[in-house]
């Protein structure tokens, strides 16, 4: 899929990132996106490692000095056990590079900093693009989630990466 992939750099998500990533959340999520209170409640709650996406290296070029746009951003929860996929995104003019491959290996790489056991998320079952990145890390379905999705009333497969059963995340090549 990535036939031109992004180079990007990842860091913390920031406060000042909440109006862009909010854009985004309703670019990628229409009406099941997260409002401010949401996303800074996300935030606050405990176990919580968000990061956003920027490009990178000559990709940043042509947005000039300390311009460049945030282009993806996921994050984790970690309750002491298991890691959570809360959320995972790319801008859509980005979409096909590599951008949301890197963000999840960093959710993966995170969690296994942590000491994590898996790493589990819900994704809607008609959410192809999504399904085939999770398949490719060796996600496995564990069951369905009818009306997961409000109010798009879209059911959800709850799925799980075992961190203990290998060392390598995806195709072991992050973008
Ligand atoms: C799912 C999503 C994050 C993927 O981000 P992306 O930056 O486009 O992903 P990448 O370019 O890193 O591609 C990673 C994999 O996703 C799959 N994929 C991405 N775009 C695809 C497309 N157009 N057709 C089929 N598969 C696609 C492929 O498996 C691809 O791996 P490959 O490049 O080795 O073939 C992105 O489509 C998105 O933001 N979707 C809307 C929000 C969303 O659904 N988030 C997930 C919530 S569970």
């Amino acid at each position: 899929m990535s036939d031109d992939p992004l180079q990007v750099r990842m860091r913390p998500l920031a406060s000042s990132d909440f109006d862009r990533v909010l854009e985004l959340e309703r670019e990628l999520f229409g009406p099941g996106a997260w409002t401010y209170g949401m996303l800074a409640d996300e935030l606050a709650g405990l176990g919580r490692w968000y990061v956003v996406a920027e490009p990178d290296g000559i990709d940043a070029l042509r947005y000039g000095f300390g311009a460049r746009p945030v282009i993806g951003y996921a994050g984790l929860w970690f309750d002491g056990d298991v890691a959570q996929v809360m959320t995972l995104g790319t801008a859509r003019e980005y979409q096909g590079r590599g951008v949301g491959r890197a963000l999840l290996q960093a959710l993966v790489d995170r969690s296994r900093q942590l000491r994590a056991t898996s790493l589990l998320l819900e994704v809607a079952t008609d959410n192809e693009h999504a399904l085939a990145l999770y398949a490719s890390f060796g996600f496995e379905r564990l069951g369905i989630r009818k009306r997961y999705y409000q109010p798009e009333d879209k059911d959800a497969y709850t799925m799980r990466m075992d961190l203990r059963a290998s060392t390598t995340g995806g195709h072991g090549d992050a973008a």
